[in-house]
């Protein structure tokens, strides 16, 4: 229910005009959002790299209404690749040590037309390669599921540095991970999933998610998965998930080349540091843009105690 109410008002236009412009809002957003710039994002990435954290740079945007809008898009992240170049020398390969840029799809016009949207991406596809970096293509609502895991699968195997986001609280995500592993495409972010799912798509209990998401994982995890090329980001905060995994890794001999660890940006910054510290590769998303809105809707829909920290803003306003 607490996560619907945020959702809901994730989607509100008049209340995204209205609470955008409250001070105590904005402050406390930028506990999840690194700023309104460019700038901003590349001063957040420059700050995880001196503690051993690579970076996912994420314009914030979703749901353009016009080609212009999603041109626009595009053309922001090309931008934002050619500063991400400057972070070093990569390797044009499937994971890179610069940091990967986050797309949604429907920031580059999913929802105007199929190939438009496949044009955009294919162009910063085909400029994160040449600068030696990854794509990361998050996953949106169940409504854009089919429709981003065909885009995916038409690029991916003849572009090594495109990943795609899973959502572990779908029915459906076991079929995909044994499909896109069989495909020998299998670069996945395993998330738990952020939106507001009806129980005949999701599972509706924390627990059956949870224990979804370690299932995917140790399949990902598995020799054979891995023979396929399967590399998986665990991108959670969940303690219990990411010391089940250590275990795995360490029982199976997974090498640390195979995974990775993600995290949020303002999320449990003491684990991404003690992670990294002990040599595994952690990766921050790190979102940057005006359009932060729903994405701080989501992060207090994710919460219940986010919402204490927005009123402390108030508070001391
Ligand atoms: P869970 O919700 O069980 O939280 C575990 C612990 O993490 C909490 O006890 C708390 O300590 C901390 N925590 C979690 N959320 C917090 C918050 N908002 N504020 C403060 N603390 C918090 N989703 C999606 O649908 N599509 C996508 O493409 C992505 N992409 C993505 C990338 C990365 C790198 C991450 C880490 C997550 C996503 N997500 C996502 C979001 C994901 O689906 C999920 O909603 C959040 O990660 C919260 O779930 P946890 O796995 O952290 O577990």
């Amino acid at each position: 229910m607490w996560r619907g109410f945020f959702i809901s008002l994730s989607r509100n236009r008049i209340m995204k005009e209205r609470v955008m412009r409250w001070g105590f809002v904005r402050r406390a957003a930028s506990r999840f959002v690194a700023g309104e710039t460019l700038e901003d994002g590349l001063r957040a990435l420059r700050e995880l790299e001196a503690l051993g954290i690579r970076g996912i740079l994420d314009h914030l945007g979703e749901n353009v209404e016009s080609a212009a809008d999603a041109l626009r898009a595009t053309e922001d992240y090309l931008l934002a690749l050619d500063r991400i170049e400057t972070f070093g020398p990569g390797k044009p390969h499937t994971v890179s040590s610069l940091p990967h840029l986050a797309v949604k799809l429907t920031h580059l016009g999913l929802d105007i037309r199929e190939e438009l949207c496949e044009r955009n991406l294919r162009r910063l596809i085909e400029r994160a390669a040449q600068a030696g970096t990854v794509v990361e293509i998050d996953m949106e609502s169940s409504a854009y599921t089919e429709r981003t895991l065909n885009l995916y699968r038409r690029l991916a195997s003849s572009y090594p540095n495109v990943w795609i986001a899973i959502q572990a609280y779908l029915y459906r995500s076991r079929e995909d991970v044994e499909r896109l592993i069989e495909e020998g495409i299998a670069r996945i972010r395993l998330c738990k999933g952020a939106y507001q799912e009806p129980p005949h798509i999701a599972y509706p209990r924390k627990r059956d998610v949870d224990a979804n998401y370690i299932r995917l994982m140790e399949r990902l995890l598995s020799a054979e998965a891995r023979a396929r090329g399967a590399y998986v980001a665990i991108a959670t905060h969940d303690e219990r998930i990411i010391q089940h995994a250590l275990r795995r890794v360490a029982e199976w001999q997974v090498p640390r080349e195979a995974f990775e660890f993600q995290m949020l940006y303002g999320i449990r910054r003491d684990l991404q540091v003690a992670l990294a510290r002990q040599g595994f590769v952690v990766r921050v998303y790190v979102p940057y843009g005006t359009e932060w809105y729903p994405y701080f809707m989501r992060r207090l829909g994710e919460r219940p105690a986010n919402v204490w920290f927005v009123a402390r803003n108030l508070l001391r306003a």
